[in-house]
């Protein structure tokens, strides 16, 4: 089975991630350290050098057609659902899992976890609150395909990785 990780930047999809597929007994995989062992460069040169269009090509790319073992937990890049087909593709080849968290709990956790990150890098404050809420916004639509929409800030491996097996 194969089991994708959506969520904002920040939710903690990477952390939850290691810990499911742990419980799963699977392989995990993270789709931007994908990404960085194949440019060799970091998320944040990518853009910067080739910019967003092209970093959502290679997302597209990876996600779809490397090749990956049978049974794998994969965690996303937030904007990943976002693009292409990809929702729609992992939700026809696999287990989609929301972590979902409000803006406040999200701009918390990325105050300091922004230098990596292009798209809020110079953001902070009220500014990087604003741009979560309109991100957030304009993405729900695509991260509420998922098959499992669970708490971020309270989420158990063991329990999903339960919901998942039964389906
Ligand atoms: C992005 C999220 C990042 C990374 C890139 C773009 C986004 O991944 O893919 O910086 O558009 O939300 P994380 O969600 O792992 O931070």
């Amino acid at each position: 089975m194969k089991v994708f990780l959506i969520g904002f930047m920040g939710a903690g999809k990477t952390t939850f991630g290691k810990k499911l597929a742990k419980n799963l007994n699977y392989p995990f995989f993270d789709l931007d350290h994908l990404i960085e062992e194949i440019t060799g460069g970091t998320v944040g040169e990518y853009f910067a050098t080739h910019g967003e269009i092209k970093f959502r090509e290679l997302e597209k790319d990876i996600l779809q057609t490397h090749p990956f073992p049978e049974n794998y937990v994969l965690s996303t890049g937030g904007g990943a659902p976002c693009f292409h087909d990809n929702m729609d593709w992992m939700n026809k080849n696999g287990q989609t899992i929301y972590l979902q968290l409000s803006p406040k709990a999200l701009a918390t956790r990325l105050e300091n976890a922004k230098e990596q990150r292009p798209l809020i890098k110079d953001l902070k404050g009220d500014d990087l609150i604003k741009f979560i809420e309109e991100r957030l916004e304009a993405r729900d639509i695509h991260y509420k395909k998922a098959h499992f929409i669970v708490d971020g800030l309270n989420v158990h491996p063991e329990i999903i990785a339960n919901l998942i097996s039964k389906n």
